[in-house]
């Protein structure tokens, strides 16, 4: 299947909608500042075909795409023992909610909400330099050396008192290890990495590969892993409208505030979209209605 037209045709559709509706995150001034009409797509498929239209070699910043390289990296060191402080549930609330917690004992639901993230930061920490073997991993990943934003990184951490609070609240509980001004600088940092969506499409090719790396390398995770990041990723991945992506689009998808969304079609390809304009639970708007468009014309879908 020839897929570039099709991304050049979402891209054309979508063009007179750019900027009309939702909102850019304004949290913190350097996502405030993106432009509401900048669309990306661009897709890599398990043979290597590759396709993109709009802004898909812009970077952007992928702020919780992130989660899904720390669940790797987690995965990836601690094996089964990573579930030892992280669920696997969906949380049918916001990302940045403290409630659960409480009641919840200092476990996060899953590990795509922002405390799951940051309980994942403190084992890797306990274990690697993680900042620099995120980027290493991503680096080699889609071929192209992956900075962080530091000025992203100093904002949200100037801003993140909510991270702050839910990691202390979850150290009360005996649940994080390390220093949490040190766990949160990792965290701070993963939610600043910028790529573009064509990054993005390769880096996450061992997702829709049973795990084996993109270009040949040494395997990422464990067919069993992959899988489960899938998993994770359609019941999770996308706040709480996971149930809405599912119907609407029926792929797994990870969102960031920033406006990115990567979706997975197991065994054949995977796909990044980029509208800096979310709707209310802070998914790409443009992101969502092209993913559809995708699914509806190619028919692909897990369901
Ligand atoms: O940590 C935060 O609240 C922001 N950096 C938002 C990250 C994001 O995309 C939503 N998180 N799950």
């Amino acid at each position: 299947m020839d897929f570039q037209p099709l991304l050049e045709e979402i891209a054309a559709t979508l063009q007179p909608e750019l900027g009309a509706q939702g909102r850019v995150a304004d949290y913190i001034p350097a996502l405030g500042r993106v432009p509401a009409d900048r669309f990306g797509i661009a897709l890599r498929t398990v043979d290597g075909e590759e396709a993109h239209a709009g802004d898909s070699t812009t970077g952007f910043s992928i702020q919780s795409i992130s989660k899904l390289f720390s669940l790797t990296l987690g995965m990836r060191e601690l094996g089964e023992a990573l579930w030892d402080r992280i669920g696997r549930e969906p949380s049918g609330n916001p990302f940045n909610s403290l409630v659960q917690l409480e009641s919840e004992h200092g476990v996060p639901r899953n590990p795509f909400i922002n405390a799951g993230a940051i309980a994942i930061a403190d084992r890797l920490v306990s274990r690697l330099d993680a900042k620099a073997v995120t980027l290493e991993l991503l680096s080699g990943l889609c071929g192209e050396q992956v900075a962080y934003d530091e000025e992203v990184a100093a904002s949200e951490a100037a801003t993140g008192f909510r991270n702050f609070a839910l990691a202390n609240f979850m150290k009360s509980f005996g649940r994080i290890d390390n220093a949490v001004s040190e766990v949160l600088d990792v965290y701070f940092h993963h939610c600043a990495l910028r790529m573009s969506c064509l990054q993005l499409a390769r880096a996450t090719g061992y997702l829709c590969r049973d795990g084996r790396h993109p270009y040949g390398g040494a395997p990422v995770l464990t067919d069993r892993q992959a899988r489960r990041v899938n998993a994770l990723m359609l019941t999770c991945g996308t706040y709480d409208a996971a149930g809405e992506f599912a119907f609407r689009i029926g792929l797994p998808c990870k969102s960031g505030v920033g406006g990115g969304i990567v979706a997975v079609v197991p065994d054949r390809l995977t796909l990044c979209v980029w509208s800096p304009a979310l709707e209310p639970s802070g998914n790409s708007l443009l992101g969502m209605k092209a993913l559809e468009m995708f699914t509806a014309r190619t028919g692909l879908s897990v369901f």
